[in-house]
Parts: structure tokens; C-alpha cells; sequence
């Protein structure tokens, strides 16, 4: 019963041109971005999520009842799961989302990552491509398994120093990114010795909505809205390149669509800037649309104890995405950001919602012991 109703679903959305896609870690910030945006679109989702502490089935509600979404708990190192999924819903595509996403807390507890990032992706990897090897030919042609990873395995820039391009050799410097880097030639390791047919994107820091607030921009938005200190980094000279999450995820569908198989595209939002300027940024703009009787936002600013082994600048050349997909960036990172504050303003219940024990127990892991300079 389980094979015809696979093979139904397959025909019916081949006959109607939709997609449908495997989503995996789709609850999370850039995952449930994709997920709403495809949904939107009208392909079908079925969106495979551990629900860690940074998933959020919250970020659905806009969802709810819609048959485009098929949620389902469950982890991506799950081969069972994984294949029964598989074989009942024959996805065009996987898009793998799904990480240990934070560099500070893979300086706590680096084997999460290894155990997700790494193993979970190869799994994932090995248990795709044997489905993949018994679908039928066209589904086989036309399959893609697309792996979201960062600009963070390229390791860290001096000023000046041109923007990481896809030849640059990888050169990861925390546990995050060198678990990350890991997955990324799993995935390549696969084109080269299965034929299966990969495609890897490297993305410079998202922002936008639904962000958990461990990440810099919701963080110090949250902390000054609560008149918290804004913890900054050693002197808040690292320098980051900014690109608004809906931004990254319609270069995903481009590459997902068009790109060629086996082959990395970087993906970059041309918008350098120094920690410090981002988080009198936020503070700006918090002064305009929520001024507080006691004082600028900017006040609350204190310089920390910084990061061990920060990385002090990333840059992303995405030429290669600009010419052979036609991808720009939409989001001017000025009116982004407005947008992205407003929007934690606006939504006080997703905020108190994602305001947990666990994430009080991490503000008191990871801030409590840095001293202020
Ligand atoms: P996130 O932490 O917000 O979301 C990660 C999601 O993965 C969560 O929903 C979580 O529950 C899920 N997950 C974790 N382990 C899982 C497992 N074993 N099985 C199934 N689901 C699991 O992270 P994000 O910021 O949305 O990042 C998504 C991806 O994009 C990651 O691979 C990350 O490395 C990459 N990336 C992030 C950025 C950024 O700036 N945030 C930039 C470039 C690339
Ligand atoms: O470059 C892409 C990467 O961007 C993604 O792969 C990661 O998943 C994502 O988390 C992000 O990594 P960063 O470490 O750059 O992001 P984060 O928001 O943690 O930090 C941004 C910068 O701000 C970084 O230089 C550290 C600094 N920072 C961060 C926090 C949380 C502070 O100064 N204070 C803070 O409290």
C-alpha cells in the first residue's frame, strides 16, 4: 500500500509541476524561512526537524491545517525514519538545514556538532543516495540533494584581503565551522564517488525574523528592549558580511533549480560591517521607534571578554551566483534591519515563547563569567 501511495504522490505532483521536498532542520531560523516561502509557493513540504533549542514549531502558525506542510519530529541521523520518508514521499529534493548552528556554545560542547553536523549529515547522505540508486532513471536524473553550509569553513580575513571566493581552501578555525567544513566534503565525497548528484551553498550571517536570540542581532535587540547590558565581543571590530535571510533562501531555490551538479556557489550579502556599527545599528533605530526615558540604547553598550579564536572578518565574493544564476541580494542591510527589530517588537509571544529556562540557562553559561573591559 505504502509503494503505490508513493508512487501516486509522485505522479500526481510530477502531472500538477510541483515540488516536493525533504526539508530537514526546517524549524529553525533560515530552515523555517525556506519552509514558509516554499509552502508560498506551492510545493509541498515535508519538513524533517530534531526540534533542539533552537527549533520552533512556533514559527508555523501561519501554517496550520495547510496540507503543503507535513511536519515530522525526528532526527536526520535517523536512518529508519529517514528512509521511510523517503520511500513514501519520493522528494524531487533534500534540503539540509538541519546543524548545530552556534559558534559560542561549539566552543562549550563541540561533539553535539560533530554528532549532528558530521555524522548526522553522512547519514543522512548514505541513506539518500541507496533510496536515490533504486528510484526510477528520470526521478534519478532530475534528484538533488542540496547542503546549506557557511562562509565560517573559509576560516577569517585580514582587512583587505580579497573576499572568499569558492576556490579558497578551507580553512576552519572554531568547532563550529570545522564541523561544517567536515560535512561540506562528506557531501562533495559523495558526488565524486557515487555520482550523487550534490550541491553545496556557502551563506555569510543571516538575519531577519525567527532568529533564536543566541545570535548577535536578535540578542542585543532583545537585551536593550529589557535594558540588559549589550554584550560586544573583545573591541567589536570584527567584521561580518550581512545578508537578510529571505535573501539566502531565494539564492537556495535558485541553486536548487539551476545549479550544476557537484558544483559550491557563495552566497553574500555585500554588506561588511564592523560588530560595533551593527549594534549601534539596532540601538538607532531602537531610539527612533521605542525611545526610553533613560537614555539612548547605546548606553547599555559594554565591550566583553571576547571570543576564543575569533574569527575577525568574513567577506563573500558571490560572483559565481551573480553570473550563472542572475542572483542579487534584494535587502539593503540599513532598511533590513529596521524591518528585523520592528518585527521582534511585534511578535512579544514568539519572543517570550523562545525566552525559556534553557535559553536563561545559556545567557548565564555564556555571559555570566566575561568580564567587562
Ligand atoms: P538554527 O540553529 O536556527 O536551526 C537549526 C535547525 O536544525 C533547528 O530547527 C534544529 O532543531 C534542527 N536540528 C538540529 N539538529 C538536528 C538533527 N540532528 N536532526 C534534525 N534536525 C536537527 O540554524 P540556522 O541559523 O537556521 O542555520 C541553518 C543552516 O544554515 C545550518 O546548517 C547553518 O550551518 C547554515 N548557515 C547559517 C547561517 C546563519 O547566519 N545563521 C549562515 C550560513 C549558513
Ligand atoms: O558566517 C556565517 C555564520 O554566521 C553561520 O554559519 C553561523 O551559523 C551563524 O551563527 C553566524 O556566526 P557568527 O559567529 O558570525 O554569528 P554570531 O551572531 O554569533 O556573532 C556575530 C558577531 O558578533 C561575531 O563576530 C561575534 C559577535 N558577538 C556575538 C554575540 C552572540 C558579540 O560581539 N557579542 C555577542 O553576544
Amino acid at each position: 500500500a505504502r509503494t503505490w501511495r508513493a508512487d501516486a504522490i509522485f505522479r500526481m505532483k510530477k502531472r500538477i509541476n510541483m515540488a516536493l521536498l525533504l526539508v530537514t532542520g526546517g524549524a529553525g531560523f533560515i530552515g523555517s524561512c525556506y519552509v514558509l516561502s516554499r509552502c508560498y509557493a506551492g510545493d509541498t513540504v515535508v519538513n524533517l526537524d530534531k526540534l533542539t533549542y533552537s527549533g520552533n514549531l512556533g514559527n508555523f502558525e501561519v501554517l496550520r491545517g495547510n496540507p503543503k506542510h507535513i511536519f515530522v519530529h525526528g532526527d536526520i541521523g535517523n536512518v529508519e525514519l529517514v528512509e521511510h520518508l523517503l520511500k513514501t514521499y519520493q522528494p524531487d529534493a533534500v534540503v539540509n538545514f538541519a546543524a548545530e548552528s552556534h559558534v559560542d556554545r561549539s566552543i562549550i560542547d563541540p561533539e553535539a556538532f560533530v554528532r549532528t553536523n558530521v555524522l548526522g549529515t553522512c547519514t543522512l547522505l548514505r541513506t539518500t543516495k541507496t533510496w536515490w540508486k533504486e528510484c526510477a532513471a528520470a526521478h534519478r536524473a532530475t534528484f538533488r540533494f542540496l547542503h546549506v553550509s557557511t562562509d565560517e569553513v573559509f576560516g577569517a580575513l585580514h582587512p583587505g584581503d580579497p573576499a572568499f571566493t569558492e576556490d579558497t581552501p578551507y580553512s576552519p578555525n572554531s568547532p563550529y565551522s570545522a564541523s561544517k567544513a567536515s560535512s561540506d566534503h562528506f557531501v562533495r565525497a559523495f558526488h565524486e564517488t557515487y555520482g550523487f548528484p550534490t550541491l553545496i551553498t556557502n551563506c555569510s550571517n543571516n538575519y531577519g525574523p525567527r532568529q533564536f536570540p543566541e545570535k548577535l542581532i536578535p540578542l542585543v535587540t532583545l537585551n536593550a528592549l529589557a535594558r540588559k547590558t549589550l554584550p560586544v565581543y573583545g573591541t567589536g571590530s570584527n567584521i561580518r558580511d550581512w545578508l537578510h535571510v529571505e535573501d539566502h533562501c531565494d539564492a537556495i531555490q535558485r541553486v536548487l533549480e539551476h545549479g550544476r551538479v557537484g558544483q559550491t556557489y557563495n552566497v553574500g550579502g555585500n554588506s561588511e560591517r564592523t560588530n560595533l556599527q551593527v549594534v549601534h545599528g539596532i540601538c538607532a533605530v531602537l531610539d527612533d521607534v521605542r525611545p526610553s526615558v533613560e537614555g539612548s540604547y547605546t548606553d547599555l553598550i559594554r565591550f566583553v571578554t571576547d571570543r576564543p579564536g575569533h574569527d575577525f572578518r568574513y567577506a563573500i565574493n558571490s560572483s559565481k551566483l551573480n553570473t550563472e544564476l542572475n542572483w542579487h541580494p534584494t535587502h539593503t542591510f540599513e532598511d533590513g534591519l529596521r524591518e528585523t527589530v520592528q518585527w521582534y517588537l511585534d511578535n512579544e509571544k514568539w519572543v517570550k515563547d523562545v525566552q525559556s529556562g534553557e535559553y536563561r540557562s545559556w545567557m548565564q553559561t555564556n555571559y555570566a563569567g566575561r568580564l567587562q573591559n
